[in-house]
């Protein structure tokens, strides 16, 4: 997919649109399963909230992937993408025991991240079997709101935990086949992976019955010019030797997992926007586009970068530019950078945008959520409408509102 054919579908499809490239998607998951050749039981389950469209989830299930979900609505999701319960993994954190029961009866391996509810599901459901959600403790991840497996955070049982766990799984017959961790997510340092992994295994000698590990997540994709993203190949071959030589140790052959969502959407994905007006301030040149936080918020939640081109001119003359949406406070994409020459109605578009951004979309100022496209052979595939006015009103109820008239009548 070249800039060509990224101004013809902003042409045709209209602007702002979502682009997702399914040959980037395919090559990740190959690059991934290729790093870890050498474990005899490999399984990965994408982690749906990164880009939950139904053609996405089922180009990803060709590939051989199951899912990660956290809600009973992604399970659904994935359920109507022609997945089968057994390929589905559900990690949820800080949901109702109903919702988990309901999810754990559909055949869904679920994860339990808290000594209540593996004490109340154990009870109820003694022969379903369960995974555990650890904290191992580790700070880890590009940023705070995305690292989870720290001291502080609300994620997974703690490793000091172990005896609760033990005792727990002795008093009520349960049976664990799994261990599972996410220290969070854009982590850089492989060390970090393989120091949390230590911690894993050992917690994982004390249960007989596993069938596998999961590793979560987190591996890091290149942001902006200049970014180091996870060396996955180097990671494949560390771990594979590590986790090996613990199914040696344990006596037999178990599952490796890994839940990535990041790294098979992220670069697949570009955001494309028009330019609605230039302004010059005092200090600084806004370019205003078509969209704002409303459709792609990373840059406001987490700081993220995301690279910006004007495919309208890639060979202009390189300004500096601070890139704004229209939202009605701030609602900045970028400060201050380098992009080609940008004239109103210019399209720009915004790299590493399949995952965490449409997802996050939402209907602030009463906008609608744009269209997504799917470019598979060579051709451009609509995957979802942009939303109309209908979708705005859909569930709003309207209730009879006195005049103010008819009130003063009634005194
Ligand atoms: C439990 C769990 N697994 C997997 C992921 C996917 O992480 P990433 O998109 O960094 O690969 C997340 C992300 O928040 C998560 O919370």
């Amino acid at each position: 997919m070249n800039q060509k054919d990224l101004l013809k579908i902003a042409a045709d499809f209209g602007s702002p649109v979502y682009v997702y490239d399914s040959q980037v998607i395919e090559n990740q998951y190959k690059r991934l399963t290729g790093a870890f050749k050498k474990i005899k039981q490999l399984k990965i389950h994408y982690a749906v909230k990164a880009l939950s469209n139904i053609s996405i989830l089922k180009l990803i299930k060709n590939q051989g992937a199951g899912l990660d979900t956290v809600s009973i609505q992604e399970v659904q999701l994935g359920l109507a993408a022609g997945f089968k319960p057994e390929d589905i993994i559900f990690t949820p954190n800080g949901v109702a025991l109903e919702e988990i029961e309901s999810v754990a009866k559909m055949g869904i391996q679920i994860n339990i991240d808290s000594l209540t509810f593996l004490e109340a599901f154990g009870t109820r459901n003694k022969n379903i079997p369960v995974c555990i959600r650890i904290n191992p403790h580790v700070m880890a991840g590009g940023n705070s709101n995305i690292s989870v497996g720290h001291i502080d955070s609300k994620f997974g049982i703690s490793i000091h935990q172990i005896p609760h766990i033990l005792r727990i799984v002795k008093n009520t017959g349960m049976k664990i086949n799994g261990i599972h961790m996410h220290t969070g997510s854009d982590i850089l340092d492989i060390d970090v992976f393989l120091y949390a992994s230590e911690i894993l295994f050992e917690t994982a000698k004390n249960f007989d019955n596993l069938e596998f590990i999961d590793f979560g997540s987190g591996f890091k994709v290149p942001y902006k010019e200049g970014d180091i993203e996870t060396n996955i190949e180097e990671f494949g071959e560390k771990l594979t030797e590590r986790f090996n030589t613990f199914c040696k140790n344990y006596g037999r052959e178990i599952t490796l997992s890994f839940e990535p969502g990041k790294f098979l959407v992220s670069e697949a994905g570009q955001f494309l926007v028009k330019v609605n007006s230039i302004k010059q301030t005092t200090s600084t040149v806004f370019a205003q586009v078509d969209s704002g936080f409303n459709h792609l918020i990373r840059p406001m939640l987490y700081g993220a970068q995301h690279e910006i081109l004007n495919i309208s001119n890639p060979e202009g003359n390189e300004r500096f530019y601070t890139v704004v949406g229209y939202i009605c406070e701030t609602d900045t994409f970028a400060n201050n950078r380098r992009i080609s020459e940008i004239k109103e109605g210019d399209i720009l578009s915004f790299k590493n945008a399949g995952a965490y951004c449409f997802s996050m979309a939402s209907n602030y100022n009463s906008r609608y959520r744009p269209a997504e496209v799917l470019w598979m052979d060579g051709k451009a595939h609509l995957i979802r409408k942009r939303e109309t006015f209908e979708d705005i009103t859909r569930n709003q109820i309207e209730v009879n509102i006195p005049s103010k008239k008819v009130l003063a009548e009634a005194i």
